[in-house]
């Protein structure tokens, strides 16, 4: 493995979306490592997509009587990466005790297929915390979005309120009021997290109806924030949870889960289209910015007090030790 990150090595990433996992292996690509997944009877698994013979992508192979079966030559896997058939070996030899691939760590949860590279060292992160059984509550799971940025890059976009009102101008902010009021980041049991910051949105979430929104950000960990909105007029309340794969250090896929406790009947693809809208809005300037990994010397470039939660996410890669995709 020629990847160095301790910190995201150890991390359990969303790889897909489950109900696209069906009988056949699929190929993804985790911090730069090409990765099979698979399902059996047993769950799902995943495995380095190469076959040990000559270096074939099992993802091309299939799944028969719960073991996956390389296409080449027929050399068959158990659920645990063991090889268990090699077609062309006479009866009587034994299969070679290197015949295995490397097995990671998978899971599902949130309707998303999550791979570790190396034993994770936290579970997955916890979407929408104690509000799990409330049904007063709508779930949408959007995504996945290519982005050709660093993973880095992607989430602190995310986590930047003054470029609402350019880049999502008529939607989530309108330029003339680009002011945002002082706000301080908190780091609350490893968590950072942002005072309330006023923004004023024409369309908050697709629904046409103009608000003064208050934003509060949440960090979880390197790849995994939320945002929550809420209005002095109401008890609405909207979280975004954006979780990003590092694919490799130039290409991140994007999950995000929406929660909310208003408009429960409406169609979730009234949701989803609006947030595909700021996706291309955000990617035309993520994917441009440069250096295209993100700097954490902090003297690379200029800050202004609204970047505030910025700052503090750098800081936070810094400490924690995170490299790949920054500078
Ligand atoms: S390359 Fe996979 S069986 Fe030969
Ligand atoms: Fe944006």
């Amino acid at each position: 493995m020629i990847v160095k990150d301790p910190v995201l090595l150890h991390q359990w990433h969303p790889v897909m979306i489950s109900n696209d996992l069906k009988a056949n292996p699929k190929s993804v690509e985790v911090l730069g490592e090409k990765v099979v997944v698979f399902r059996t009877t047993k769950g799902i698994h995943a495995f380095k997509d190469l076959c040990i013979h000559r270096g074939v992508p099992l993802s091309l192979g299939t799944v028969v009587d719960d073991e996956i079966v390389c296409p080449y030559h027929g050399w068959t896997y158990n659920a645990c990466g063991v090889c268990t058939r090699i077609p062309a070996l006479p009866k009587n030899q034994a299969i070679p005790s290197k015949a295995k691939v490397t097995a990671y760590y998978c899971t599902e949860a949130y309707g998303l297929v999550w791979v570790s590279l190396t034993k994770p060292e936290q579970d997955i992160p916890l979407i929408g915390d104690e509000k799990l059984d409330d049904l007063a509550l709508a779930r949408v799971l959007m995504g996945p979005y290519d982005v050709e940025a660093a993973g880095p890059r992607v989430i602190e976009n995310f986590l930047d309120v003054s470029h609402l009102m350019f880049v999502h101008e008529g939607l989530l902010g309108d330029t003339q009021y680009a002011e945002i009021n002082d706000y301080r980041v908190h780091n609350e049991n490893g968590i950072l997290v942002t005072d309330e910051i006023d923004v004023y949105q024409p369309d908050p979430d697709g629904r046409g109806y103009p608000v003064i929104s208050k934003y509060t950000y949440k960090v979880y960990s390197p790849l995994t924030v939320s945002l929550m909105k809420i209005t002095e007029e109401s008890n609405d309340f909207f979280k975004l949870f954006l979780i990003v794969l590092p694919v490799n250090e130039q290409k991140s896929i994007a999950f995000m889960i929406m929660e909310r406790n208003y408009a429960l009947d409406d169609d979730p693809q009234v949701f989803i289209d609006f947030q595909n809208t700021l996706l291309e809005q955000d990617k035309i300037i993520v994917e441009n910015q440069k250096p295209e990994l993100l700097p954490l010397d902090l003297q690379a470039e200029l800050h202004l007090v609204c970047d505030r939660l910025s700052i503090a996410y750098r800081k936070m890669l810094r400490e924690s030790g995170v490299t790949f995709g920054t500078a």
